[in-house]
């Protein structure tokens, strides 16, 4: 059968999109603007102000980068070959390593894992950390089953009883004419109450609200419960604590905590004491919920999940897959807040907008060898996107740090802009949020508007998409709401923005929220 011409690749989505006069093909790209052809074959530019949703730190088709690609090719580099010396990569991790030990201040080094994607970064980071929770584990059952069978050896040549309050705190009547056989009791129930307890799932915690990605674990640790809930058989499921509310993160730690029993010969005398089995696997979060509607952790709520799970001995999982890479004006935004990571997750902008690389960071103290022959990838570490990642970083970090600098006054300058926007439209307007080039503009409900339309739109979940289908058609801009938070409206572009393209954006946003004032919502219907 002839398939030409059928819509064959995700045909639901784009017949979803076009409703919203979304469902643009662009066959041009370069820095900040996308190009598309009209009716007449005409090129029309588009401001990009959505950024590859953050993979777009330095544009569309940097010069440099491209050169770089093309000098890879043309010199033809080895691209594939898994599990030979891979220097770019070494470099990558490198430099990553000053990164982080310079924005931190760690006292120690951080090892790179390699992957493909965000969310494969982050199935990295769960894995590393189950690993780290096993050999925990382990530990503890092997210290356990030692002192048991030092018990049984102390009780059965008579050098140690067991008293009558480890026989009652154990649920058990006592036996003082047949020590063997009793103890076998005693250790049976012991090693039942154990067993159960080691059996428990790791915990994986995190924020509500929270994206990690779309697979079958990362997915586990998406809020949104339309990704997740289909799923949920599938993986570990993660305890989500309310956004920024520090009280809520002990008392998740206190919740799940699971202890096993412990003998060990005291005077004379089998005591049963009480263990903290290490469940907790890892504590998972974004410095700033990109997806979930630019909203930034809180000083307050990074302090005491610091405080907690050094406490637990919990490893903190920051994912930077969004935030990081210079956005927020320094390298992580968890920097800025005073956030620190056992585990840094880096994607989106690491490959430069040309390739697909991620990245985990793991703290040495934390490292588990074994990682290395139980996660990898054809395409990890490949030396097309090591080499554009290590472009990328240098990029980032040359004349010491300037791009940072201007992500932070070129944010500065488009914060400004839309906090002016808001002052004007009050009514429309909620809040502006954000730190530096990751912002979010949030619309105030529309769920009793006038319009009968924009009223339709919003109920349905769908204003924001309505909101950017205008913004294309109207004002040639692309922007998208965060998915889960779908009357914010989010702004990735990249540190080159220029002041005309803020005006542009201006512009822009004025007529939506006149639009929106004047609830005229023929505007927003798409031609
Ligand atoms: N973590 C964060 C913080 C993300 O924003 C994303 C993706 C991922 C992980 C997964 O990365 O797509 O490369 O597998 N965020 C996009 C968004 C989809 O809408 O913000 P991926």
């Amino acid at each position: 059968m002839d398939s030409q011409g059928k819509e064959l690749a995700e045909p639901h989505l784009g017949s979803l999109f076009a409703g919203f006069g979304l469902d643009v093909e662009y066959t041009r790209a370069s820095g900040n603007s996308l190009y598309r052809l009209d009716e007449r074959g005409a090129e029309v530019e588009v401001l990009d102000a959505t950024g590859g949703y953050g993979s777009l730190i330095l544009g569309h088709h940097r010069p440099e980068l491209v050169a770089e690609a093309k000098r890879l090719l043309d010199a033809g580099t080895p691209i594939h070959a898994q599990f030979s010396r891979r220097a770019e990569a070494n470099e990558v991790a490198a430099l990553l390593n000053t990164i982080v030990r310079r924005e931190t201040g760690a006292a120690e080094d951080f090892t790179s894992i390699f992957a493909n994607s965000g969310a494969e970064a982050i199935e990295v980071a769960l894995k590393h950390a189950e690993l780290e929770r096993v050999v925990k584990l382990t530990a503890l059952r092997d210290e356990i089953a030692a002192d048991l069978d030092r018990a049984r050896a102390a009780v059965l040549d008579g050098a140690a009883v067991v008293p009558e309050e480890t026989w009652a705190l154990l649920g058990l009547a006592g036996d003082d004419w047949d020590p063997a056989g009793g103890f076998d009791r005693l250790a049976a129930k012991v090693t039942s109450v154990n067993e159960a307890a080691f059996a428990a799932p790791p915990v994986f915690l995190t924020v509500e609200g929270s994206f990690h990605g779309k697979l079958a674990g990362s997915v586990q640790l998406t809020h949104n419960e339309n990704f997740r809930l289909p799923f949920r058989a599938l993986a570990a499921q993660a305890r989500f604590i309310p956004f920024n509310d520090p009280g809520a993160i002990g008392k998740a730690v206190d919740e799940e905590r699971v202890t096993a029993l412990h003998l060990t010969v005291r005077d004379g005398a089998v005591t049963v004491g009480e263990r903290v089995v290490p469940t907790l696997a890892a504590f998972v979060v974004e410095p700033i919920l990109g997806e979930g509607g630019i909203r930034e952790i809180s000083p307050e709520f990074a302090r005491e999940a610091q405080r907690v799970f050094a406490e637990a001995g919990c490893p903190i999982v920051l994912d930077e897959i969004q935030s990081g890479m210079g956005r927020t004006g320094s390298f992580f935004a968890s920097s800025g807040i005073g956030l620190r990571g056992d585990y840094y997750a880096l994607a989106k902008s690491l490959g430069g907008g040309i390739a697909k690389v991620s990245v985990v960071l793991l703290r040495v103290s934390r490292y588990q060898k074994a990682f290395e022959y139980v996660h990898s990838s054809t395409f990890a570490k490949d030396s097309f996107s090591s080499s554009l990642a290590l472009k990328t970083l240098r990029l980032l970090e040359a004349e010491d740090g300037a791009a940072y600098r201007r992500a932070a006054e070129r944010g500065a300058a488009l914060a400004a802009m839309l906090e002016r926007v808001r002052e004007d439209f009050p009514e429309v307007v909620r809040e502006v949020r954000g730190r530096g080039l990751m912002l979010g503009v949030e619309f105030r409900s529309q769920s009793d508007a006038v319009s009968g339309f924009i009223r339709a739109k919003y109920r349905e979940g769908v204003f924001g998409w309505v909101a950017s289908g205008y913004l294309l058609w109207e004002h040639g801009i692309r922007i998208a709401p965060t998915a889960s938070a779908s009357s914010t409206l989010r702004l990735e572009p990249s540190l080159y923005l220029t002041d005309a393209e803020i005006g542009r954006l201006d512009a822009a946003l004025r007529a939506l929220c006149s639009v929106l004032r004047n609830q005229d919502a023929l505007h927003l219907l798409h031609p």
